[in-house]
């Protein structure tokens, strides 16, 4: 049996291969009728909230031909010690693919290591690629190719700044981070940038980072995997995306945030309710660029 092809993160895939997936995904979009799903299962395994995860990879698999089975981390036999390689033998049998949402990007790796069907990432502690599937889509959408621009990102260096550090690579454009010294994206991810060619560049001015981007990303300043530290704020307020900060990229700078947002917070209200944010049209191309995706993985 050939190995199941999984999509666990940006950084494991070529361009070619991520570029066929958008291209997919923008065929979907566009109204192409097939259904390369037709009968085909998801499991869809949640150990921490989501509502755009959750929604989309359902209507997703609904509108390919497939069908989902959700559960929650609580209401499998891991709750009571059962190894996540254990549970990937037992799925593999049931269903044609596994999405999974956790906080321990170790347990995706495990799931994927023993599983003999197609494991997704739909978020970890350490990234989140299917968002930047929607996110360069989205981008490309209105801008045209992202490669050779400059995306900038304000705040946190968490798992979806991981993520555009990988699509940098991939997808070949500058991606320059503003963020405090204390909450840079982890090293391991800069070093593999500097590994793989991308131009990754870390400012301490949030400034600095924006001047001249062709976008401005930002992210919560506390991740669902991180707990309550409400400390950070103080760190983080200097980088949030606000008018000011806006002003300082190109005047035709776009704005993207994956969402949930806390206004007042990451972003003020002006920017993300404002006419450079494009933030609803990011959230819908989840949908399409997840069918990109599940099409890749699963289908003919
Ligand atoms: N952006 C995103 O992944 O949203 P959810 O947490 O609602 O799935
Ligand atoms: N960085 C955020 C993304 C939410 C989609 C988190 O992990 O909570």
């Amino acid at each position: 049996m050939s190995a199941p092809r999984h999509f666990l993160d940006l950084k494991d895939y070529d361009g070619a291969a991520l570029r066929r997936i958008l291209d997919r995904a923008l065929a979907f979009k566009a109204g192409d009728p097939d259904r390369p799903l037709e009968g085909k299962t998801l499991a869809m395994i949640f150990e921490q909230p989501s509502t755009r995860t959750r929604v989309s990879f359902e209507v997703a698999m609904r509108q390919l031909g497939g069908h989902v089975i959700v559960l929650s981390g609580q209401e499998t036999q891991v709750k009571r010690g059962e190894s996540w390689a254990d549970t990937a033998r037992v799925l593999s049998r049931y269903v044609d693919a596994i999405m999974i949402r956790t906080d321990n990007h170790d347990k995706l790796t495990e799931l994927a290591a023993n599983a003999e069907v197609p494991v997704i990432n739909g978020l970890t502690d350490r990234s989140h690629p299917c968002q930047l599937m929607a996110d360069v889509m989205t981008f490309e959408e209105r801008r045209g190719a992202i490669a050779g621009k400059r995306i900038a990102w304000s705040g946190d260096g968490n798992n979806v700044a991981t993520s555009w550090i990988h699509a940098a690579a991939r997808f070949d454009f500058d991606f320059a981070v503003g963020c405090p010294p204390e909450r840079r994206p982890p090293a391991d991810a800069l070093a593999w940038a500097e590994a793989n060619g991308a131009r990754v560049s870390v400012h301490d001015d949030p400034a600095a980072a924006v001047s001249d981007a062709h976008a401005v990303v930002t992210d919560v300043w506390v991740s669902m995997n991180d707990g309550g530290e409400s400390s950070r704020h103080n760190l983080l307020a200097p980088y949030r995306v606000d008018e000011r900060l806006m002003a300082e990229a190109r005047p035709d700078a776009i704005f993207l945030h994956c969402l949930p947002a806390h206004r007042g917070e990451e972003v003020a209200g002006a920017v993300i309710d404002g006419p450079q944010s494009v933030v609803w049209d990011e959230a819908e191309n989840r949908l399409h660029a997840q069918k990109g995706i599940l099409a890749w993985c699963l289908g003919r």
